[in-house]
């Protein structure tokens, strides 16, 4: 799934995927009614600055036991933010780790871990850090609401 047709063209050419959406995920996922075991965000939370709607989504459309797997720009760690993210000069947004965790933990997801720290890219000869965060759905009733202070 992506908003912009030329990356699902690119997408489509590899001949590996079952079915291929043009649509913004929150909205795909709102009209959904399909319980994954899986939901995979390849590079594409970094376009979001608040998480809450998606993590409650995803975690909505999980069946009990399901893994949701993304990977999130990490902001240095000496800058503070308060909203546990900052919005980089390229249009990307960075996050706190710990503070995604937290996060994932009010909403309903079991040890969420951040795993395998990378760099994703360079950007004017600077990486780019990220890391891949790995959480469990426990609970399909338990969906608690953030509240970022
Ligand atoms: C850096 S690309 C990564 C593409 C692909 N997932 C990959 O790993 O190669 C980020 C993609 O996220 C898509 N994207 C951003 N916000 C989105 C949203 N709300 N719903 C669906 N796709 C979105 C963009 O259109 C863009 O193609």
């Amino acid at each position: 799934m992506d908003l912009s047709s030329k990356m699902l063209e690119q997408a489509n050419n590899r001949n590996c995927y079952d079915k291929i959406i043009c649509q913004d995920i929150i909205e795909y996922l709102g009209d959904d009614d399909t319980s994954y075991d899986l939901i995979l965000a390849a590079d594409m939370l970094t376009y979001f600055g608040g998480l809450n709607d998606v993590f409650l989504k995803f975690h909505q459309r999980l069946a009990v036991g399901g893994l949701m797997v993304f990977s999130i720009e990490t902001m240095p760690e000496n800058v503070m933010a308060s909203a546990g993210f900052i919005l980089s000069p390229n249009g990307r947004y960075k996050h706190q780790g710990e503070h995604i965790v937290e996060m994932l933990k009010s909403t309903g997801f079991d040890r969420p871990e951040l795993i395998h720290p990378f760099v994703l890219r360079y950007e004017y000869g600077e990486p780019v850090d990220a890391v891949m965060v790995v959480a469990k759905k426990i609970e399909s009733g338990k969906v608690g609401q953030w509240n970022a202070k």
